[in-house]
């Protein structure tokens, strides 16, 4: 596993540098390459084959087993969630050091000064002698988007480049390049948030700001193992809600249910490409609505949570919205790890969205606002590379200016969900850590003196089962502390879910706050063995469900067809009474098919005659983006194998970056 993304790294890598436009002419010029294609695609074929042969799995049977000692998370009396050691054995194989890559070998060569509001772009003049000998000039350009009919959140534009040493800005996003007279020493782009600060009335003394600075796929045990020092000073300064789980697969659903407190099917009717996402009732405009400034940032612009496979936003959503900067700093020269753009241009992208959002707080540190700040790119593929970032985070948490703009602001560091893909899915703790995001809520000391018995009910609720809906609730509720006259919506994906500053019930079950069964992890699962006969009789049966429903797809017809080649793992809860009044069993299942891929599901199976009564949650678990090329948007995209992956999925991912 690990090799096959080296490589594909390594041909993203080569072939990125070259720019979009040379990209598009190889693109063009296609039955030229053929040739090259097929032997490189002999190449890949021969690495993958191996690879599949060789990559088995690790702990596979154990992998629902629970061997040591439970302690919980949480132990309410309707829900106790295992608290797992982050180094518990079966994860260990999994854990490798990673090492911070330097994206520039000088200094950056351009600045942004900011004093009184007024924001000035620089040249490091003591640095220029570093990045040449003869003299070097500088010129910068304005990063616009330009609302291009079909895809107005991908296309930017570049206004001509104008000379500097020293200039006010008046616009968020440019480009600055320097030269000397034989070519181009540097590259960099930079975003400022540039509002006029206000000064907060005093009648605005209770509006606090928001700040939800989000991780992509980190759960608390990576948080644990991977950001030691950030989770040491969160511990101390923050306030973790332990019993925190997502509701839904991926990204989309878990921010949307904090942004929106809608569940996807109904956002899918009021949300959806045909209105691109600017018709989603997100929380954002009402902030914006009563005089809050508002922000949005998210690194990585394919993979960015309205992006993926979804049409994104026709109109900019928020009164910064840093899309066009990301993008322009994905057109320069990029590192990958783990097939994710680490470096752009000579910054580490993951500071980037970090740098943006402490520019946005402290900027903004006087006036309302609201921000969401989403990082992926140095933890969505890879559970060790977070590490990196370590020092980094820390350094921002604890930077003394963003510390004096926290007086005012609820500071939000979250994540959607756990690690979702790969070996390490196959184990125990990769299970439960999957659907275990890590929280964290800075709750500034005005706010615990204005807000006693919320801070209280707070603090209770760390030890309660907790949800994404419930944050949205907590999000309004800020907004009604403000603003007297806000009248809060309760969120529609969970009508009983509440603000987190009120009391959670003691005894909230998963069905409460609208967590389905396959998520759930109060109960944990008993380990079962995969041969005994109920289980057995389950997998043809479980895939043939799968093949149901990529056949019912347009494009299913594309995808090959599974069988089941075994169990990787299974486990079963205690008998329930369903909402039919049927005895039933929930099994959760992890299966391996023919052609190979993983899958999870949660199965819950009548008690009397073994008939699937419903499936849950039924979810891809491998790294399914080399084997999937050839479906582009689609809602079958996560279940579908496409023939003859092994060659054309590589050389159509890698080339032409078709994801
Ligand atoms: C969980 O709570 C129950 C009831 O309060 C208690 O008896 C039990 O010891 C607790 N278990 C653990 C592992 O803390
Ligand atoms: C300019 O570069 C020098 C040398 O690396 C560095 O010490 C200084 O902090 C830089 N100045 C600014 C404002 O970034
Ligand atoms: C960038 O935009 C600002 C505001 O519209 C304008 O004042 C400035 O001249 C522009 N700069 C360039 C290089 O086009
Ligand atoms: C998509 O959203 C539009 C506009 O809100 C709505 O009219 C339409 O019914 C939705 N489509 C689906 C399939 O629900
Ligand atoms: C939870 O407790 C409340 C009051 O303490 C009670 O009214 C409610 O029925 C309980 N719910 C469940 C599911 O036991
Ligand atoms: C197939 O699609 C139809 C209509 O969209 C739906 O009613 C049905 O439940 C689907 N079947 C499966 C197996 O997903
Ligand atoms: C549920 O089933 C039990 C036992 O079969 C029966 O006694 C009870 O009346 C049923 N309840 C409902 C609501 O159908």
């Amino acid at each position: 596993m690990k090799i096959k993304f080296r490589i594909s790294d390594f041909l993203v890598h080569a072939l990125k540098r070259h720019n979009q436009r040379i990209f598009q002419k190889f693109r063009r010029s296609f039955k030229t390459y053929t040739c090259l294609i097929l032997v490189t695609g002999m190449l890949l074929y021969f690495y993958n084959f191996q690879l599949q042969e060789t990559d088995s799995l690790r702990a596979p049977e154990g992998a629902l087993r629970v061997n040591k000692p439970i302690n919980y998370l949480i132990n309410t009396s309707t829900c106790q969630i295992p608290n797992d050691d982050p180094f518990n054995d079966d994860v260990m194989p999994f854990l490798k050091v990673e090492e911070r890559s330097e994206c520039s070998k000088y200094g950056l060569l351009s600045y942004i000064d900011k004093k009184n509001g007024v924001a000035t772009l620089n040249v490091n003049k003591s640095l220029l002698s570093t990045y040449s000998n003869m003299p070097i000039t500088c010129c910068y350009s304005n990063i616009t988007r330009t609302n291009y009919e079909f895809s107005p959140d991908n296309e930017i534009k570049l206004s001509s480049c104008v000379p500097f040493e020293s200039v006010v800005l008046y616009y968020p996003y440019v480009q600055v390049n320097c030269y000397n007279v034989l070519k181009n020493v540097y590259t960099n782009v930079h975003a400022t948030a540039l509002y006029r600060p206000r000064k907060r009335e005093n009648s605005e003394n209770s509006k606090f700001s928001v700040l939800l600075l989000g991780i992509d796929s980190m759960s608390k045990s990576n948080l644990i193992r991977t950001m030691p020092k950030t989770f040491r000073y969160l511990e101390d300064n923050f306030y973790n809600l332990r019993g925190y789980t997502k509701i839904g697969e991926n990204t989309l659903p878990n921010l949307m249910a904090i942004l929106s407190g809608h569940n996807m099917d109904q956002l899918n009717s009021f949300c959806n490409d045909s209105v691109k996402f600017n018709n989603c009732k997100f929380i954002w405009d009402k902030f914006k609505a009563l005089g809050y400034v508002t922000a949005y940032l998210e690194d990585e612009v394919e993979i960015s949570t309205f992006n993926y496979n979804r049409a994104g936003f026709s109109e900019e959503p928020t009164d910064l919205y840093y899309r066009a900067y990301m993008i322009a700093s994905e057109k320069l020269k990029l590192v990958l790890r783990y097939g994710l753009y680490y470096c752009t241009g000579p910054e580490v992208a993951g500071e980037r969205v970090l740098n943006a959002a402490k520019d946005f707080a402290i900027t903004f540190k006087d006036s309302p606002s609201f921000g969401l700040f989403w990082a992926n790119s140095f933890s969505h593929n890879d559970i060790n590379l977070p590490s990196t970032m370590d020092e980094s985070m820390l350094n921002m948490l604890t930077d003394p200016e963003l510390l004096r703009a926290m007086d005012n602001t609820i500071l939000i560091l979250f994540s959607d969900h756990g690690f979702r893909f790969g070996d390490i899915r196959y184990t125990h703790s990769g299970w439960l850590e999957e659907r275990l995001p890590f929280i964290y809520f800075h709750l500034p000391e005005k706010f615990k003196r204005i807000h006693r018995d919320k801070f209280d009910n707070f603090m209770t609720n760390t030890r309660r089962l907790t949800v994404p809906y419930d944050v949205f609730n907590t999000l309004q509720d800020i907004l009604r502390m403000g603003n007297p006259s806000y009248v809060v919506q309760p969120s529609e994906g969970c009508i009983s879910c509440q603000s987190l500053f009120a009391e959670v019930p003691e005894n909230r079950t998963c069905n409460d706050a609208q967590l389905s069964k396959h998520w759930c992890t109060c109960k944990g699962h008993v380990y079962i063995d995969p041969n005994s006969p109920q289980v057995r009789s389950l997998g043809d049966r479980v895939v043939n469900k799968i093949n149901d429903r990529i056949a019912n797809s347009s494009e299913g017809y594309l995808c090959s067809t599974y069988s089941f080649r075994r169990f990787i793992a299974s486990g079963i809860s205690k008998p329930y009474v369903n909402s039919k009044n049927q005895s039933v069993n929930y099994y959760l299942l992890m299966i391996e098919t023919n052609p190979r891929a993983m899958f999870e599901a949660t199965i819950e199976v009548s008690v009397e005659s073994n008939d699937i009564v419903e499936v849950f949650g039924l979810g891809r678990i491998d790294w399914y983006k080399p084997v999937t090329w050839c479906i582009r948007k689609s809602h079958i995209k996560g279940l579908c194998y496409c023939p003859w992956s092994s060659v054309f999925g590589y050389v159509k991912n890698v080339l032409f970056n078709i994801t």
